[in-house]
């Protein structure tokens, strides 16, 4: 980017970062509208919903800020690619991500879409989603090289539910019966439901324990006050023994 790019870019972080709720729903509602695909990934639990196009946002405006010198954001690029990655987001997402926020930024600075600060605008954003996007593949192809490893969702049926009383514990295996990744330590896995009576799917991350014998567990609360898109609620109220659900693999460093 040239330093006036630069300057153009960091002028405007405060007035995107003021107006933050306009610039968030403006792009969640815009992306989802023309791409309503994407309603399968991000999480439309109304609980959720906004959280996660604000941190979305709030990461490009601090990448934006920070713009000369990108590795002060290292560890936020670990964290978002380490989350992307479970839901197995594919580069040309990318191209999607960005047309909807650059529309966005152009509204809520009131600019034309075709003007020098959009333009520079979309350098900043091409530059962040590189780095994001190669910071993916990385791991993606980690996880293949590893013995039982996946990238995105891999099929699996679940084998036993047992209940505590307070939750349920999901036992789940391998659908193609082939070896999976062994983990020693609780982690982060993503599980994908379908929602009842709508073609739509929904992740949800859970926490699961150390593998066993070709198996993971983990444990479903319910959640009050959520909306029929709560993936625990799914899992518990409409989830049997034998059914199949989709897994991302859990993420060990
Ligand atoms: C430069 C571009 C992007 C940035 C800076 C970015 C940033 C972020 C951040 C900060 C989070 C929150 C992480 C957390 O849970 O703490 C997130 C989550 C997420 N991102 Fe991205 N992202 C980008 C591109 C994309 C793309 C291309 C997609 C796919 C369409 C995507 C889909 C998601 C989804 C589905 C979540 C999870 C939301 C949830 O918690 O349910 N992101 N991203």
């Amino acid at each position: 980017m040239n330093p006036q790019h630069i300057e153009l870019v960091k002028s405007t972080v405060p007035v995107l970062r003021e107006n933050g709720v306009a610039l968030t729903s403006y792009f969640y509602q815009r992306m989802l509208n023309n791409n309503p695909e994407l309603k399968n990934i991000f999480n439309l639990d109304s609980q959720n919903s906004g959280r996660q196009p604000r941190a979305l946002a709030a990461a490009v405006l601090a990448y934006a800020e920070n713009i000369e010198n990108p590795s002060v954001l290292a560890k936020a690029i670990e964290h978002i690619s380490t989350k992307h990655v479970s839901l197995n987001i594919q580069p040309e997402q990318y191209a999607i991500v960005g047309d909807n926020l650059l529309h966005s930024i152009s509204e809520v600075l009131n600019v034309p879409f075709e003007s020098d600060l959009i333009a520079a605008w979309k350098e900043a954003y091409l530059q962040l989603a590189d780095i994001l996007i190669n910071a993916e593949k990385q791991k993606y192809h980690h996880l293949t090289a590893q013995t039982g490893g996946w990238a995105g969702w891999r099929g699996f049926e679940i084998s036993a539910i047992s209940d505590n009383g307070i939750s349920k514990i999901f036992t789940v295996k391998a659908s193609d019966a082939q070896a999976i990744i062994t983990t020693s330590t609780p982690q982060k896995i993503s599980v994908k439901v379908k929602i009842p009576q709508q073609e739509l799917e929904q992740p949800h991350q859970f926490i699961a324990l150390p593998s066993t014998d070709g198996e993971y567990q983990f444990e479903v609360k319910a959640e009050e006050n959520h909306t029929e898109y709560s993936v625990p609620n799914i899992l518990l109220q409409h989830y049997q023994i034998g059914d199949q659900v989709l897994l991302s693999a859990p993420q060990i460093k």
